[in-house]
């Protein structure tokens, strides 16, 4: 995700600002920029790809200058490129932005229609308009800053300069971090996205809350509100961290790092994506004609491992919701297989990196036979996006361990909402009915928030069982692919054997190896495969199998099952089980790799993208 570097004080801010973004350099970026106070005038210089390029670019200058506010950006809206990278001036007002404003469109549409000429994609860039337009009806700098970000709905956490107030440096927040640390020479500042930037400098720091503004200038620093612009007295943190532990926000591997990222990675997918009073969907992003919606006769989803989970939940959706034909196929399969596909057919590809070799050959396959193809991707502008006729892009920010956690719960984000969309637009669903899915989407970050809440007990199952040999997954409907998810959450990281089932396929095989020494991991939530689901964990009980059984609060287990742990979430929308049942399977590999020792990050023989055969 972008990341935000700011000084002010006596120091030549250049090099205090990019040795800042190089210490950002772990969340991901496309592209990095500065802006430099130099002689009343302030100067912006960019570049695409790594902050190497951008150092190279200005290395003969012998750049001097004081405030600078520095960005390292993970495109969003708008290609990667030069023009798209913060930061964003207009007349005179400089700004370097992270987050998503929910509203750009109508704003940008408001200030072309006032004569404003837009030089880039971003959503970003409409701030930099709107500060000028209040500057400009006479407000003064920080009334126009606070008068703008008034306006804006959505996240932002931003940095702001202003030509014409040398003196001074604006900083505000809305739902994506910030922090600030005091110098040790008076009127000296550090503003970033997160701690490790800040490090090298002070470990006494100012976190910024959500609907504040700090103000820098000659009078030293000071922190409002900024709805009404009251002062705010902030406390001094110390952070003990080391630089490595920063990265990962104090979590002990950037996996933990990333499960607990999941509440604001789904919110954040879910950001302009519904209509205004949030009863409906809108995916007008895609860039597909009504006609051409009305075109697809079936959906073909083409994807590898998580990714391919991901897929077959969104089949029930998609033929539930949606009531349209819809098959998953493994992309190594479906390359090879002269598969049926047609003008007829959308083929969804789903990826988190957009690199997977076998996934984008797959798509190609498809292309050669005439389908429109739709990617669900995590990385902008990566082959599998660039390849398809429109995409869907989650936004997750970058996904450091290899095992996938929150590209998976923000990809099953975008395949719901597609399925409401596609709902819509065959009227499968009533407005009534996809305005519910809507309000019961928007409660899921509350509901997995709780399940983090009591991650101690999932490491206490781990504790319990770590040492075992073999694992058995097993579930019922959209949520059998939750049960394939969890047994390779578990074997990918703790390397410990574990099978997904369809929980209806244990008298087919799988009951033979129930005994006391394999886990046996049920997934019954209260839907409407409740009472089989019952049955065959009973089925496991009476041949002395261990049962670990998650669900909602109101099942009732018989006391004659002693060998037993219960996990209990609360209760969703059925069709949004899959999405919060992940989660403590998610926690209960992740505990049992740390407890086996693995490199949870890096496990062995996998990598983040297999971009090879
Ligand atoms: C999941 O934890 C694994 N890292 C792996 O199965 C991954 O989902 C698969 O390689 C697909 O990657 P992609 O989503 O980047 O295409």
């Amino acid at each position: 995700m972008c990341g935000i570097v700011a000084y002010m004080g006596p120091k030549n801010g250049v090099p205090v600002v990019l040795d800042g973004l190089r210490k950002l350099e772990y969340r991901g970026y496309d592209s990095a920029g500065i802006a430099i106070l130099e002689q009343g005038k302030i100067a912006i210089h960019r570049s695409v790809g790594k902050l190497i390029g951008l150092e190279e670019k200005i290395r003969e200058q012998q750049l001097h200058g004081t405030p600078v506010i520095g960005h390292t950006r993970w495109a969003t809206h708008g290609r990667p490129t030069e023009a798209n990278a913060h930061p964003h001036k207009h007349e005179g007002v400089v700004v370097v932005h992270n987050g998503i404003i929910e509203n750009y469109l109508e704003l940008r549409r408001e200030l072309i229609g006032l004569g404003h000429i837009f030089s880039s994609e971003t959503d970003t860039e409409v701030l930099s308009h709107l500060i000028v337009r209040a500057l400009q009806s006479g407000a003064d700098f920080e009334q126009a800053v606070s008068q703008s970000l008034l306006r804006v709905r959505g996240t932002y956490a931003l940095a702001v300069l202003y030509e014409k107030a040398p003196e001074k440096m604006i900083v505000a927040r809305q739902s994506s971090p910030l922090v600030m640390a005091l110098g040790e020479n008076v009127g000296e500042y550090f503003v970033a996205s997160d701690i490790p930037a800040l490090l090298a400098w002070s470990k006494d720091v100012i976190f910024l809350d959500d609907g504040e503004m700090a103000v820098f200038d000659d009078q030293g620093m000071k922190v409002v509100g900024l709805d009404d612009g009251a002062q705010h007295e902030k406390e001094v943190r110390r952070i003990s961290w080391d630089p490595i532990m920063a990265e990962k926000s104090g979590y002990k591997h950037f996996m933990l790092k990333e499960i607990f990222e999941q509440p604001d990675a789904v919110s954040n997918t879910l950001l302009g994506r519904l209509n205004e009073d949030r009863s409906g969907v809108d995916l007008t992003e895609i860039g597909f004609s009504q006609e051409q919606w009305h075109s697809f006769k079936e959906i073909k989803i083409i994807a590898c491992g998580t990714s391919w989970h991901a897929g077959l939940v969104a089949k029930y959706w998609l033929e539930n919701l949606a009531r349209i034909p819809a098959e998953v196929d493994i992309a190594s399969e479906f390359r090879y297989r002269d598969p049926l596909v047609g003008p007829d057919t959308l083929v969804i590809g789903i990826s988190q990196s957009g690199e997977t070799a076998d996934t984008l050959a797959a798509l190609q396959e498809a292309r050669r036979r005439g389908a429109t193809l739709l990617a669900i991707c995590n990385v902008m502008e990566s082959s599998i996006a660039r390849l398809c006729d429109g995409v869907l892009y989650t936004h997750a920010g970058p996904e450091i361990g290899v095992a996938s956690t929150k590209a998976f719960t923000t990809q099953l984000t975008a395949l719901f909402l597609l399925s409401l969309e596609i709902a819509t637009i065959r009227e499968s669903l009533t407005s009534a009915e996809v305005g519910e899915y809507v309000q019961e989407l928007l409660h899921l970050p509350v509901a997995i928030e709780k399940v983090l809440a009591r991650a101690a007990d999932l490491e206490l199952m781990a504790r319990r069982y770590h040492l075992v040999d073999d694992y058995l997954y097993l579930a019922r409907g959209l949520n059998f692919p939750i049960a394939l998810e969890g047994a390779l959450k578990l074997k990918e990281i703790s390397y410990i054997h574990a099978e997904g089932y369809p929980a209806g396929e244990m008298k087919h095989g799988p009951i033979a190896l129930i005994d006391e020494s394999m886990p046996v991991v049920v997934l019954a939530p209260p839907d409407r495969h409740l009472e089989k689901i019952v049955s065959n964990f009973q089925e496991v009980a009476a041949r002395d199998g261990r049962l670990l059984i998650f669900s909602g609060p109101d099942l009732e287990i018989s006391a004659e099952i002693d060998k037993l742990d219960h996990f209990i979430v609360d209760v969703v929308g059925e069709e949004l089980n899959p999405l919060l049942y992940v989660v403590p399977l998610q926690l209960l590999a992740y505990y049992t790799a740390v407890l086996k020792g693995t490199d949870v990050d890096q496990p062995r023989n996998l990598a983040k993208s297999v971009t090879v055969e």
